[in-house]
């Protein structure tokens, strides 16, 4: 299950919120002028990358991240799609001293502010890598997708969200903080932050349903040994012929400025 299924689990975030994703692009895309060149810190699967690249035909991106499987799909799918000629992959462990970019316009951290080992640090990075004037934005998940609400289930989708958070917290992972006081003591200036409500109602189009069983499967294996798992494997077990399943998750995003 385990790194196949996030990849396919960030694509699958992608395609299935794109209208958020869209929104999120055509904001940094005004605010960093006219083919800019942008760094995708953390990029994973490429979500943001591939999609900056597309949504903003002058762009050239920087598609940073510590995972030679993760910058190996995201070539693939960017030479695939047409977009590789605008997209350069870096390997490298963000918590240590950055690499050399060039002149960079903005800085797109999607869901990867939060696995660095001193945010401070990596925010005086990200200000130094900037040309003055340049943008940060960050990007930050409030609340992990849900796909039962309102069903019988709600409770057992709360089990396995609240031991996550546990794990998340042992690991050390800097979910929930403030980005953007954090941006600002590390000399950004110019603080925005937008919060997105989103809720998808049913029935959920096919990818939304295939999410919540790579989600909910995801969970459940990392959950081994955790806590009662009876319930939670019925669910993931008949979750694909469900058309009870909805979507809601919290984003928060702070666009900044050197
Ligand atoms: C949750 S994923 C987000 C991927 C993508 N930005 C998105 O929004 O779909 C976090 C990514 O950050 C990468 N990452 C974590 N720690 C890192 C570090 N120290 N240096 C570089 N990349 C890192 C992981 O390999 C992973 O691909």
């Amino acid at each position: 299950m385990a790194h196949d299924h996030l990849i396919e689990m960030l694509d699958l975030d992608a395609e299935v919120l794109s209208a958020y994703h869209r929104d999120l692009i055509a904001w940094a895309g005004r605010e960093a002028g006219d083919r800019p060149h942008i760094v995708d810190l953390g990029a994973g699967s490429g979500t943001g990358s591939l999609a900056l690249a597309r949504e903003l035909p002058g762009a050239r991106v920087t598609a940073v991240d510590v995972s030679p499987e993760m910058l190996a799909h995201l070539r693939s799918r960017a030479d695939a799609t047409g977009l590789g000629g605008r997209i350069t992959t870096v390997e490298a462990d963000l918590d240590q001293p950055w690499p050399e970019f060039g002149e960079v316009d903005l800085i797109w951290a999607s869901s990867s502010m939060h696995h660095m080992a001193d945010p401070a640090r990596a925010l005086a990075s990200a200000h130094a890598a900037l040309r003055p004037g340049g943008v940060l934005l960050i990007a930050e998940l409030e609340s992990f997708p849900r796909f039962l609400t309102g069903t019988a289930d709600e409770q057992v989708e709360a089990m396995v969200h609240t031991e996550a958070d546990k794990m998340r917290h042992d690991a050390g992972l800097h979910m929930h903080e403030n980005w953007g006081t954090r941006a600002s003591q590390a000399g950004f200036t110019e603080v925005v932050e937008r919060h997105f409500d989103i809720a998808l109602e049913p029935p959920l189009p096919a990818a939304a349903r295939r999410y919540a069983e790579v989600t909910l499967g995801r969970m459940r294996h990392r959950l081994e040994g955790r806590a009662d798992l009876e319930a939670l494997d019925r669910v993931v077990a008949g979750l694909s012929s469900r058309d009870d399943l909805s979507i809601r998750t919290e984003r928060t995003v702070w666009l900044a400025r050197r």
